[in-house]
């Protein structure tokens, strides 16, 4: 097999040299030099050895994807476009699953700072009881030294771009629709309340409860932990209460709500109506398919993955972009009246 030091050997120039000609870097050799190098590695079809560019270079041509929920089919849609985008320039992904742990999310910028990433992008995991923790993570990541860009969560005192929606909108979008259909008790299961898109969410349903002069009543809003055992668990204790309808602040708990509902021989939409948000695929097969929030999931999958590889390439220029939620009507919604 032929390798880096015979195409050198062939073209009589340094090992060097070669390397840089064979990743693009043209101006570091005459013209002709380029060519010889170009046509010697051409004949022997040769593919570099990653390791070895790495060494020259410093780059390896990996990005770090660090997310919250390997289960969340949320995340296994940003995964799959910010593969997709990434390999088309040549990159390889290293993906990092933290449960939601900010512990992990620490250990996890350190291992990939150490195996050379070029950059990161992360949904990082709350932490607003952990003060500790979440200053550490902050620190690390702000430490890194490897450009990172935050896609969909964010913590407060991260300098990094990010790339979301704007989460405070698609919980007022949701409860407005459902006072727009005549619902005025409505509840709320939330997200983890120390994940700042969760508190946004939340922010969003309150400002539309004061819009329409609807009472703020803590006795009938819930935190749930974005998973499907809280919308199902938290759903048994939701369904007690005196409402009509709920806003859930993510697919996968409503998923987990409709559960509690059936099993209380309730109904979706007769009982109560339920509105979600994010928009997972499977919300238009439920047997009621779910009136929810839309993220445009690949749209800020991409973005994010663009950011990053514009800041490889050394322009650092800070982006905070948010695009706008949008309302899908479907089934779990009743018109009050109807
Ligand atoms: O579904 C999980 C939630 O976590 C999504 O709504 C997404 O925004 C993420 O933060």
């Amino acid at each position: 097999m032929v390798t880096i030091k015979d195409i050198a050997k062939e073209a009589q120039v340094s090992i060097t040299t070669v390397s840089f000609i064979l990743n693009g870097k043209y101006d570091q050799a005459s013209e002709e030099t380029v060519q010889r190098v170009l046509s010697i590695a051409k004949k022997y079809n040769y593919s570099p050895n990653p390791i070895a560019v790495g060494l020259v270079t410093k780059k390896t041509k990996t990005i770090g994807l660090v997310i919250p929920d390997i289960q969340n089919v949320f995340f296994g849609e940003v995964a799959k476009h910010v593969d997709n985008e990434v390999t088309r320039y040549g990159y390889n992904v290293i993906l990092c699953n933290t449960n939601g742990n900010i512990e992990e999310d620490i250990k996890y910028i350190d291992i990939l700072r150490r195996r050379g990433i070029d950059g990161l992008i992360i949904s990082p995991s709350g932490g607003l009881n952990e003060t500790k923790l979440q200053e550490k993570m902050i620190d690390t990541l702000n430490k890194i030294k490897i450009p990172f860009v935050c896609l969909d969560r964010w913590s407060e005192g991260l300098t990094s771009s990010r790339v979301s929606i704007d989460h405070c909108q698609g919980g007022y979008l949701a409860t407005k629709y459902l006072i727009e259909q005549g619902h005025r008790k409505i509840g709320c299961l939330t997200g983890p309340l120390n994940v700042h898109n969760a508190r946004r969410r939340l922010n969003g349903y309150q400002k539309a409860l004061s819009e329409f002069k609807i009472p703020y009543n803590q006795q009938i809003v819930f935190e749930g932990d974005y998973r499907f055992e809280s919308g199902y668990s938290k759903g048994q204790k939701i369904l007690n209460n005196d409402i009509t309808a709920i806003f859930i602040s993510n697919d996968l708990m409503c998923y987990g709500f409709y559960k509690a509902v059936r099993e209380l021989n309730k109904k979706i939409p007769d009982d109560i109506s339920v509105i979600g948000f994010d928009d997972l695929f499977f919300s238009n097969m439920l047997d009621v398919p779910l009136t929810t929030i839309r993220q445009p999931v690949e749209t800020i999958a991409v973005t994010a993955a663009q950011i990053l590889l514009e800041q490889i390439k050394g322009n650092q220029t800070y982006k905070n972009i948010k695009f706008q939620p949008e309302l899908i009507i479907r089934k779990s919604v009743r018109k009050v009246g109807d």
